[in-house]
């Protein structure tokens, strides 16, 4: 995810593209760059870091003129963050100019073509091949040559381009990746999201999927891959730009639970082989034989990100067959955990920076153990320390609260036994294309899951003034349990404990008394009795019980007060959609009592100390 912005018009470009990328940092902030026509040439400034550190370069006397640019803010995907793989990008000759947000799925490959032809790259990124090959396509014709070269480029985009051909011209396309088009009165604008040209203008076109624009100082014209023109409404924006800034959401919590199904399908997308069979993870580069030497596995995190190691233990355990352990970092760092040669340590980070995870991760390497990481933030400290690293692809998260970040993290981790599994050739190889083909209906699902948003939030606003709440489930359920009760702990300030449903009737069932709120995650099959005869025994105690559970389950909704019915998955995927109500039931619980959902009180996003 990163952020794009262009204008074309009356006023100095400087000003507006620093302007929108500002309200686009949201959206990435590993450096930021812009690129303006500047007396027949094209000027370009760019720099590691926070958008700030771009404005002081370009300041005063290194002010750039001109009035038709475009301007980026990175978030770091191919290639580390640095002023070289700073966006824009150009070709060899700095004939063509362009930003991007996306991912260039086909770039090696274009890379070594464009290599071979004589072109130099100067970055890591999968942006500049575009760059490079917008130049070697070229037909004399920039509105022909972006169209041949949309044809070779596989993947997803959004793409801001112009070239020193046709100044006066700005071209913007849209693959998948978000792209608007703002209409102004002799200026128009091009942005990933709307906040960044509010202050301009309020009519704006939304581009489709394949659909590309042209602009110019005083017209806009629209057309789909094949050239053909297409017709567009003007939409006309009426929120505040606070809220623009959100997406339309109230907050970014609720916008970052909707945007899962996106989140989940980036971090598949290419990791499972084209016949669905097996799982590719290029990134992972062990050396010969370890895959099959690996007796023990620890996986070590914090927080949310520890709850989904707990699924990740039982899904690897479940397909490799290797023990494995999964403790909190703090706990983990100071105990002397005992280590060989033959153990993989997994750190899992959203941040790649929280102190106890990276504590554990320098420990374990001081001990010679190989880590791989899986974290979201390329260029941070978990990324650039552990041996390997699986990026999820979530995007930034901004809320406190963990929400796209889990179920992304969720995702890597199924890959990753599948994957291990079939390194290993294990006994459960043969499952692997079964689950496989569970993992890419993921996102379809996590949308349906999202339409319980409503009766949720009717259920929290009878619901929200209770103080104390359990979760119970068993197995994957339970491990979802705890994500649940941490949400809602954290937001909602309500006091919450997550037990595995068994073992309430050894002591915990002392505090289930009338009316208390008990939400039980009941998707596994085959502790489906046994979670049921736990239902049973809290209903005992009139209990109030909301139960997250496939939809169809009729037996459930005999027992219990509330049902919650999510999309049907595989058993062994569902924690990825049952966590979706139990995210959302925080949500609306923290909004009826009134909190700062976004910042809930005494916590910080990235917890760098100990
Ligand atoms: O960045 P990390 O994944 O290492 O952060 C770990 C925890 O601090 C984090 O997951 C925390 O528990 C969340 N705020 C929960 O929503």
């Amino acid at each position: 995810m990163c952020g794009i912005v262009g204008y074309i018009g009356n006023k100095q470009a400087q000003d507006v593209l620093l302007h929108g990328l500002s309200k686009l940092e949201y959206r990435g902030y590993d450096s930021a760059g812009i690129a303006i026509f500047d007396n027949g040439g094209v000027e370009l400034k760019k720099s590691v870091g926070r958008l700030a550190n771009l404005a002081e370069l370009v300041d005063g006397p290194d002010r750039i003129h001109g009035s038709q640019g475009i301007g980026h803010t990175r978030w770091a995907t191919h290639g580390r963050p640095s002023d070289a793989n700073a966006h824009p990008h150009q070709d060899n000759q700095g004939n063509f100019t362009i930003v991007h947000n996306g991912i260039i799925e086909n770039y090696m490959q274009l890379r070594d073509e464009l290599t071979a032809k004589g072109h130099t790259f100067l970055s890591e990124t999968d942006t500049e091949v575009v760059a490079h090959l917008l130049d070697d396509m070229w037909t004399g014709d920039l509105f022909d040559t972006v169209l041949a070269v949309a044809k070779r480029i596989h993947g997803a985009y959004a793409l801001g381009i112009m070239t020193k051909h046709e100044p006066g011209k700005l071209i913007a396309v849209r693959k998948q990746s978000p792209l608007i088009v703002g209409l102004g009165e002799g200026e128009n604008f091009i942005a990933s999201d709307i906040p960044a040209i509010l202050e301009y203008t309020r009519n704006v076109y939304i581009l489709d999927d394949g659909e590309m624009a042209v602009l110019t100082a005083d017209k806009v014209e629209t057309f789909d891959l094949e050239g053909n023109p297409t017709t567009k409404e003007v939409y006309e924006v009426t929120w505040s730009a606070s809220a623009a800034e959100k997406g339309g959401y109230e907050h970014f919590m609720l916008k970052e639970i909707h945007e899962q199904p996106r989140a989940i399908r980036d971090t598949l997308t290419g990791r499972i082989s084209e016949d669905g069979q097996k799982v590719v993870f290029d990134e992972i580069a062990w050396p010969a034989g370890y895959a099959e030497k690996i007796d023990r596995i620890h996986i070590v995190a914090c927080g949310t990100s520890w709850h989904a190691g707990m699924v990740g233990k039982q899904a690897i355990e479940r397909l490799t067959r290797i023990p494995v352990d999964c403790e909190v970092a703090s706990e983990y760092r100071y105990r002397e955990p005992i280590v060989s040669e033959n153990t993989l340590i997994i750190v899992i980070t959203q941040s790649g920076e929280t102190a106890d995870t990276m504590a554990a991760l320098r420990e374990a390497k001081e001990q010679g153990v190989r880590v791989l990481a899986i974290t979201n933030v390329v260029g941070s400290s978990a990324a650039r320390e552990a041996d390997d690293v699986i990026f999820t692809w979530a995007g930034p998260e901004i809320s406190v609260a963990s929400t796209k970040a889990y179920t992304t993290q969720l995702i890597s981790l199924y890959l990753f036994a599948a994957w291990l599994a079939q390194e290993r050739n294990a006994a459960h190889v043969s499952e692997i294309p079964n689950i496989l083909s569970g993992l890419k209906q993921l996102p379809e699902l996590a949308d349906m899951a999202l339409q319980t948003a409503p009766s949720i939030e009717a259920f929290a606003k009878n619901w929200a003034e209770k103080e104390h709440a359990f979760f119970i489930g068993r197995g994957m359920d339970y491990a979802v349990s705890m994500e649940g009760s941490l949400k809602l702990k954290e937001i909602s300030y309500m006091h919450a404990e997550a037990y595995a449903a068994g073992e309430l009737k050894h002591g915990t069932l002392a505090l289930i008394v009338e009316d208390i709120p008990v939400i039980a995650v009941v998707t596994q099959e085959q502790l489906y009795d046994k979670t049921l005869s736990n239902i049973k025994e809290v209903k005992a105690r009139d209990a109030f019980v909301l139960a997250v559970a496939f939809e169809g389950d009729e037996e459930i909704k005999k027992s219990v007060d509330q049902v919650i019915a999510i999309p049907r998955v595989n058993p062994f995927l569902s924690p990825v959609i049952s966590v979706i109500p139990l995210q959302l039931l925080a949500y609306y619980a923290s909004v009826v009592r009134g909190n700062d959902v976004d910042n809930p009180r005494n916590l910080a996003k990235s917890v760098t100390v100990e």
